[in-house]
């Protein structure tokens, strides 16, 4: 059975994209078919400027989310990255295999050091290498599946770099393991700049639809989403990206396709108040469950415990499979006990 693990990072509060382009899939595919972690990569939270207590605010949101999002604790495991110390042990040796050039070539870290460097702040060291942290969450598992939006898939295709240069030489010690992603809405776009990504890292946004937005709220989102000047309902992604990402969100929302859509509608307007009517039902029983778990603060810790534990067990051998295969002394107690069998 496929092992699926992907991750969602507390830097900001979530957005539509994050749950079109992945949570809403694990909850509805993922989790089901396989043995699947789902985790709250709180260290990846610290490669920018933060704010600590924003950062455990956020975590404790994530988390939260991704349980009223529809991830069953009795089918995965859901768990904060910083509770599980193979995620760090690993991401070092991961290093010492990955290289300088590799790193600055990821499309992720040239646009982040850019936005850094132009607000005049420094880039941070964790920033470049942040995603071998990411394949070390990965390959630390075993995963086969990382299901994913679009943006991800260049650091998915690094995990599946280092894993491959490290089983070659070293010994087959990890699994290769590819990117997966929604058919529809693997990119949702910011609804005022339809060119970039709908990002929750992004300071504030009129364009950018969180999960825990009012209705009301989503409703003037959407309904002053900007659109381009072509005549036509159409779905062209090229020519006109911004109505093509309000045609992808309502395909979406709606288990629809994007083409179909386009057909359905003769003016922007009909369009954009149903796409705003089928995000506002499709965040709905997100809102509602995370409610509740609010009220039960206990029952959120709780599952964190016992998927860190589960976590932890999971990962350890691999790890420590690892740092053996790389030529590290197994410790003392572990080394007699090797010398026994
Ligand atoms: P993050 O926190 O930026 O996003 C979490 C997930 O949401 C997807 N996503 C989107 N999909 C479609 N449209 C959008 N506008 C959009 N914005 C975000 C992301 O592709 C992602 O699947 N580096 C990762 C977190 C991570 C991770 C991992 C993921 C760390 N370790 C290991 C998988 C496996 C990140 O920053 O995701």
């Amino acid at each position: 059975m496929a092992r699926v693990f992907s991750g969602v990072k507390p830097t900001g509060h979530l957005t539509l994209g994050n749950y079109l382009g992945a949570m809403r899939k694990w909850a509805e595919v993922d989790q089901h078919r396989s043995d699947a972690l789902f985790c709250v990569v709180d260290l990846h939270a610290l490669t920018v400027d933060h704010d600590p207590a924003r950062v455990r605010r956020l975590s404790r949101q994530a988390a939260s989310l991704l349980l009223a999002a529809g991830l069953d604790p009795e089918r995965c495991t859901v768990f904060v990255q910083s509770h599980v110390d193979e995620h760090a042990r690993l991401s070092y040796l991961l290093e010492c295999v990955a290289t300088d050039g590799e790193m600055r070539r990821m499309i992720q870290y040239k646009e982040k050091a850019a936005r850094e460097q132009t607000r005049g702040g420094s880039v941070r060291l964790s920033l470049l290498t942040y995603p071998v942290l990411m394949a070390a969450d990965i390959l630390a598992y075993g995963a086969d599946e990382v299901p994913v939006g679009n943006d991800q898939t260049q650091h998915v295709e690094l995990a599946r770099d280092l894993a491959v240069r490290f089983n070659q030489r070293y010994g087959h010690t990890f699994v290769v393991p590819r990117a997966t992603s929604p058919g529809v809405a693997a990119r949702v776009m910011n609804l005022q700049d339809p060119a970039s990504k709908m990002g929750k890292s992004d300071d504030v946004g009129p364009g950018i639809v969180y999960l825990l937005d009012d209705p009301d709220v989503v409703r003037k989102k959407v309904m002053r989403a900007v659109t381009d000047s072509g005549r036509g309902v159409v779905y062209d992604r090229e020519a006109r990206p911004g109505l093509a990402n309000l045609l992808e969100i309502l395909a979406a929302c709606t288990g629809g396709e994007p083409v179909e859509m386009a057909g359905a509608y003769d003016s922007y307007g009909a369009l954009k108040k149903d796409t705003a009517e089928a995000v506002v039902e499709a965040l709905r029983p997100v809102r509602e469950r995370h409610r509740e778990l609010c009220a039960d603060p206990g029952y959120v810790e709780g599952v964190l415990r016992a998927g860190a534990d589960r976590a932890r067990g999971m990962a350890r051998p691999t790890v420590d499979a690892a740092y053996r295969a790389i030529g590290l002394l197994p410790p003392v107690a572990a080394a007699a006990a090797d010398a026994v069998r």
